[in-house]
């Protein structure tokens, strides 16, 4: 296992991404939990972007409850369709969220946070099994650059 991060010293997260996805398939490739795996994807990208909160829901009885996670205390429940998070898991798609105040239903967790990003996680069912809940203190923090990296992220971890 790389127990080391090596995190290319560049403000290019395209760079960071492709750096990222050998060493955390590396790092979840030899480990079969899926909780001790989230845990470490989120460090990771903590680690690598300094992001004000990263973490995981992880659908259970119809619903998104809070797994592992590197950032201040988080809601725990989200209802289907609800919040970026739950919008995300009902569409099946990435949602990326310049302005959090703009997005109708957006659920503060805390009012730190300014721009997200979230990417569902789906089975080889067509399931969506978990999601990855990104935010930035920082508006317009995301880009296709994050999507693209992060949905190469998550499919590592399926
Ligand atoms: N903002 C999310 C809720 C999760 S917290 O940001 C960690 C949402 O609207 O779904």
């Amino acid at each position: 296992m790389a127990e080391t991060l090596v995190i290319p010293q560049t403000q290019d997260r395209r760079v960071i991404y492709d750096s990222l996805v050998p060493q955390i398939a590396a790092l979840v490739g030899s480990e079969p939990d899926l909780i001790a795996n989230l845990a470490n994807v989120a460090a990771v990208l903590r680690e690598a972007f300094g992001f004000f909160w990263v973490g995981f829901y992880l659908v259970r009885d119809n619903q998104l409850v809070l797994g592992p996670f590197q950032g201040p205390v988080a809601c725990t429940r989200i209802n289907y369709g609800k919040g970026v998070c739950g919008t995300a898991w009902a569409k099946r798609e990435v949602i990326l969220v310049p302005d959090v105040d703009a997005f109708p239903g957006h659920i503060a967790c805390s009012s730190v946070s300014k721009s997200e990003i979230v990417v569902p996680v789906i089975n080889q069912a067509g399931t969506v099994t978990v999601v990855l809940d990104v935010d930035s203190d920082q508006l317009n923090d995301f880009s296709d650059v994050d999507a693209d990296g992060l949905a190469k992220i998550v499919a590592l971890i399926q």
